[in-house]
């Protein structure tokens, strides 16, 4: 495999929670495999004063716990926490990038990198448009002497507004070109399956359009609640949180045209043009195509499962929907009169997310006396986790005398190839912006268009507060009124921890 360029890996933020659970990690991993040039340093960065000793050490810790790869011997271990360096200062103060970049050209001197760098902001999104501008200021956004990339965390806005403004600040000071926006759904091997499975197999992509499909169902449930995260999950909500972002992805890849190549600029072409296809979902429509839930306290097993304004930094009266479930279509050829159907939550039976692709029924009903054969679509689900799989539902005939039909599965799990390393999202896609391909990253027009389509439900929910936010009690698969959305196709799926299983109330 290519290896990339030497360069330095600039962290922003690198005292916190992402750095020692994900990126630490995932770079380890990359070094494990032998992916990182020889000369590579990270450079983490922070408020909090710690030396690279401490550094090390904690980095040490994140890594034993979160990666994926167990290092071969200590000493392994030890060379690859040599190439981590910290600097401490207020990255909120430009005077203080004077230092900053004495610290980085020394380094850069030391390893040799060309001055090759690629700034990760793992900051609080308030500092998404501050650090760039600071950059700029002190010229370490140019890439007349080496290259200079910027990797920017989610959440990317907070409504179309803030979208199109933080979009407007970046290109101040970097080019679209020199931007990575992180998507970790992107990441993921199983999604990009989707677009293996769609386009090298003869046989899915003819039957992929309005004539055959009946609708589209994604699923992405969580068992766990908010926990920690309510002070930011408070001002998030899972529209934001999940929809805005992961599932409306997920929704353009099961859309998307064929793109010309595998290249960042006709893949999110691709992309760009479903979510600008995406039907708007009017104001005064939002209670017919969305429903949003708050999970309330029960009991599962005897455990005591807390509601969401019981958890800490959440407010005792809370209106935060911590479940979305929605209907929308895309008006496009191929796509025109299907609805799609998503649904994602927090403190659900499972945590699975998966796409189900159901096809129309035969056009005769040959085997009529069968009860159930109204009701007998074809399904292709697409396991993105965890049992990651396939699985293809058919109907077969009974063994015995008469013609009944009963469904079969066809089913592949990636846990029975042998030898499989899937790597993390956050490993593939940081070697991927270390590679200078920004195929799996997202790009400003589709950030907007996904802000655009989700910016009117968002104000109706602030305007209309008499659009209700229904409880549900944690553990279940969110409000009974989702039900009624799927009115015209009967049920919602009911996934089960096993690709395979499923059609009951199965999960818990
Ligand atoms: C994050 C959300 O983007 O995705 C979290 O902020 C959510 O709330 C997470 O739990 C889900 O990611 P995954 O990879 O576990 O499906």
């Amino acid at each position: 495999m290519r290896k990339p360029e030497k360069h330095i890996l600039v962290i922003f933020g690198a005292s916190g929670d992402l750095t020692y659970r994900k990126l630490v990690p995932s770079v380890f991993d990359l070094y494990y495999q032998n992916l990182l040039p020889e000369a590579f340093g990270v450079l983490g960065l922070g408020r909090t004063d710690l030396g690279h000793a401490a550094f090390r050490e904690k980095m040490k810790e994140g890594i034993e716990k979160y990666a994926m790869t167990k290092p071969k011997s200590e000493e392994q271990l030890e060379l690859f926490l040599e190439k981590l360096y910290y600097y401490a200062f207020n990255t909120k103060e430009e005077a203080e990038y004077a230092g900053f970049k004495g610290q980085l050209e020394s380094l850069n001197e030391k390893l040799q990198t060309g001055h090759n760098f690629i700034y990760y902001l793992a900051t609080p999104p308030s500092m998404y448009p501050v650090i760039p501008a600071h950059l700029a200021k002190y010229d370490l956004h140019l890439s007349d002497q080496g290259f200079k990339r910027l990797i920017v965390e989610k959440p990317f806005g907070y409504d179309l507004e803030s979208a199109q403004k933080l979009n407007h600040q970046l290109l101040e000071s970097f080019r679209e070109d020199q931007i990575y926006r992180i998507d970790h759904y992107l990441g993921k091997e199983t999604v990009q399956n989707l677009l293996v499975t769609r386009f090298s197999n003869g046989i899915f992509e003819p039957l992929w359009n309005r004539n055959f499909v009946h609708h589209v169902e994604i699923t992405s449930s969580e068992d766990i609640g908010v926990g920690s995260r309510g002070g930011y999950y408070e001002g998030s909500g899972a529209l934001r949180d999940m929809v805005q972002n992961h599932l409306l992805l997920l929704a353009s890849l099961v859309a998307m045209e064929p793109p010309a190549v595998i290249g960042a600029d006709s893949m999110r072409n691709e992309i760009v043009k479903v979510l600008q296809s995406l039907r708007p979902i009017k104001e005064e429509e939002v209670e017919k195509y969305v429903i949003r839930g708050q999970y309330t306290a029960s009991e599962i097993k005897g455990k005591k499962m807390p509601a969401y304004r019981e958890e800490p930094g959440v407010a005792p009266k809370s209106r935060t929907e911590t479940f979305v479930a929605m209907k929308f279509f895309i008006d496009n050829w191929r796509w025109a009169g299907v609805p799609f159907y998503i649904r994602t939550g927090k403190s659900l039976p499972t945590r699975v997310t998966e796409i189900v692709i159901h096809f129309k029924t035969t056009p005769h009903h040959l085997f009529a006396h069968d009860k159930n054969i109204m009701n007998r679509h074809n399904q292709l689900v697409i396991r993105i986790q965890p049992d990651e799989g396939v699985l293809l539902k058919f109907g077969m005939k009974v063994p015995g005398a008469g013609f009944n039909v009963q469904d079969v599965n066809m089913d592949f799990h990636y846990s029975e190839l042998n030898n499989t390393y899937l790597p993390s999202a956050y490993e593939r896609l940081l070697l991927d912006c270390m590679l200078g391909d920004a195929t799996l990253y997202s790009r400003g027009d589709a950030v907007e268009a996904a802000w655009k389509f989700v910016d009117p439900i968002l104000k109706a929910w602030k305007n209309r507060p008499c659009i209700k936010v229904h409880g549900y009690p944690a553990g279940t698969w969110g409000p009974e009124e989702s039900d009624a959305l799927v009115d015209d196709v009967k049920t919602w799926r009911y996934p089960c921890k096993n690709l395979a299983g499923d059609g009951e109330y199965c999960e818990l």
